[in-house]
């Protein structure tokens, strides 16, 4: 289903108790909006955001997720274990993933099969580096991250999927893409996706942009009629700050 969707994905920040007080103050602050608003806290304080966000329609998602059912991958979290903590969510292919953990598209489309088997929501990230967009190649690179890790997938599984467009080049570096360029690329995506299955199943997909969203530009990227809400970094590990996103989607 398309939904507007505002998710923080808090990576490696925050212990239990920033945690649970930047959850309670999002708790407290959240506006009365149509969007979905998720959170990625770290594996460890998970089960405690799920406890502290028993009474809010803040979701608690998860970051990654291993492939496996079980066994021996010393370090790794299975999707039954997140599911037995309530977690139904999982972002799977987040840049920093691919080049820090060496994450192929081969096994980010295991984890996505993984995840789809358990029913859960994947919420599934790519996007081009600077050198590619400046080599005019990134709809080809994100062409084909999609179809190496997506287009197994049977057109049924795709209500379960959630797009995030994250520019490599725009992550953590204050440079945002500009809404023009967000709008072409998610249009771009779109209308890939509806040459692979068809427009009901592109129509019905939620693409997420993520890449410098702040409080000061989320208004205008979230305009923009493909752009279905944000991924956000930073600015989500500020209360104040993650709540004037939210309310940017309104
Ligand atoms: P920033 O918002 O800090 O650029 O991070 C974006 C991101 O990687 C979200 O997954």
């Amino acid at each position: 289903m398309r939904s507007k969707i505002v998710a923080g994905n808090w990576k490696m920040n925050k212990n239990a108790e920033e945690t649970q007080a930047l959850l309670a103050a999002l708790a407290a602050k959240l506006p009365d909006t149509q969007a979905e608003v998720m959170v990625a806290p770290t594996f460890v304080n998970l089960a405690g955001a799920v406890s502290e966000l028993q009474a809010s329609r803040i979701e608690v998602i998860a970051q990654n997720m291993h492939f496996a059912e079980s066994g021996a991958y010393t370090g790794e979290i299975s999707a039954d274990m997140l599911m037995n903590i309530g977690i139904d969510t999982v972002i799977i292919g987040h840049s920093e993933r691919r080049a820090y953990f060496g994450e192929t598209d081969g096994i980010l489309a295991q984890k996505v099969k993984a995840a789809l088997d358990k029913n859960m929501r994947v919420m599934f990230c790519f996007g081009e580096e600077l050198e590619d967009r400046k080599s005019g190649e990134h709809f080809n690179v994100v062409h084909s991250q999609l179809k190496n890790a997506l287009f197994d997938l049977d057109a049924s599984a795709w209500n379960k999927i959630i797009l995030a467009y994250e520019p490599v080049w725009a992550i953590g570096t204050g440079e945002t893409a500009s809404p023009e360029q967000a709008q072409e690329m998610h249009a771009c995506i779109r209308k890939t996706i509806a040459d692979q299955y068809d427009t009901a199943v592109a129509n019905n997909l939620s693409i997420l942009y993520g890449g410098s969203v702040k409080p000061g530009n989320a208004v205008d990227i979230f305009s923009k009629p493909d752009v279905d809400g944000g991924l956000i970094g930073g600015a989500s590990l500020v209360a104040d700050d993650f709540i004037a996103i939210i309310n940017g989607i309104a």
